[in-house]
């Protein structure tokens, strides 16, 4: 199965991570994007992170270079056609998404699987837009991917048994945690974590407590490793937004309206942790 070859499509912050995690699995990669500078950022992120592995003696410096050297990345959909399992990480957004898995399902081998990472968007309407519904599953990694254990798989009506197993196959060689969700929006993480961040969000416009303290007293009060705003600002806040708009329209529930403050931040270019300032600034 190291034989199979994976492509990754968007090098920002979770296919950067995908891409890393089956590298060092022993897989050939290759990572596509539209932006150049997103491909050089992610090969910077990628070597930096294993640079700390290795320091930490989780990784030898030869399994590092072996790893690098197994990932390729490119501009060009061409480059992707040899591959035989391909996972989508664009952003949230149906549109882009569509024409990612029409583009993709044209290049690949009529065999290829194609997996979207999608947080929120029905892996069925992903799947429709093919000629291979059968061979289109969800495989929602956690961020950041090298270092969260759980992949939350998700099976169409049409995703065929085959198709599941070389998905579990491969999170195994991963070394990750394999839990799955029917295909409803938001599917289990997002369904439960999504609107605790927003609430979060509606709790610090509202001037219940500073962000400080809204961190802090999840944090020490739930045990949880870092605050909602944190991780709201780590998750990214355009792609919170759009997972909650998603949820908003697909459940038909207004309970999952995104706070006003989200909205405004995302509007001024603050997206959290990616663009150096969301909740806080980094
Ligand atoms: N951020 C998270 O915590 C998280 C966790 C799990 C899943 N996800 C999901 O992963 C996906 C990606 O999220 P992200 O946080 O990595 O976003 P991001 O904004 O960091 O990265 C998106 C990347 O896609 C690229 N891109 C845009 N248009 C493209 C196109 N037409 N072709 C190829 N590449 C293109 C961008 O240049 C960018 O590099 C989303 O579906 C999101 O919901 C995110």
């Amino acid at each position: 199965m190291s034989g199979t070859t994976i492509a990754v499509i968007g090098a920002g912050q979770m296919g950067s991570g995908i891409a890393q995690v089956f590298a060092q699995a022993g897989f050939p990669v290759i990572l596509y994007d539209v932006a150049q500078q997103q491909l050089d950022k992610a090969m910077g992120g990628i070597r930096s992170s294993m640079e700390k592995l290795v320091a930490k003696g989780k990784m030898t410096t030869a399994d590092a270079l072996a790893s690098a050297a197994r990932l390729k990345t490119t501009g060009r959909v061409e480059d992707c056609a040899a591959a035989d399992f391909l996972i989508e990480a664009v952003p949230e957004q149906f549109a882009l998404k569509k024409t990612i898995f029409e583009t993709f399902d044209h290049a690949l081998a009529p065999k290829a699987i194609i997996a979207s990472n999608t947080s929120s968007i029905a892996i069925g309407k992903l799947g429709a837009v093919t000629k291979r519904p059968a061979q289109v599953i969800g495989m929602h990694f956690m961020n950041p991917v090298p270092l969260m254990p759980c992949v939350e798989v998700i099976r169409s009506d049409a995703t065929n048994d085959s198709t599941f197993q070389a998905t579990r196959a491969l999170i195994e060689r991963l070394g990750k945690t394999m839990v799955v969700a029917k295909d409803r929006p938001g599917f289990i993480v997002n369904r439960i974590l999504a609107p605790m961040l927003n609430e979060a969000a509606y709790a610090l416009q509202e001037g219940l407590a500073t962000r400080e303290d809204i961190d802090t007293a999840m944090k020490l009060s739930c045990n949880f490793p870092m605050g909602p705003l944190t991780l709201a600002d780590f998750v990214g806040l355009d792609t919170l937004v759009s997972i909650l708009e998603v949820m908003e329209r697909e459940i038909g529930d207004p309970k999952f309206r995104p706070a006003p403050v989200l909205k405004e931040f995302v509007a001024k270019g603050w997206l959290g942790r990616k663009s150096g300032k969301g909740f806080y600034t980094y």
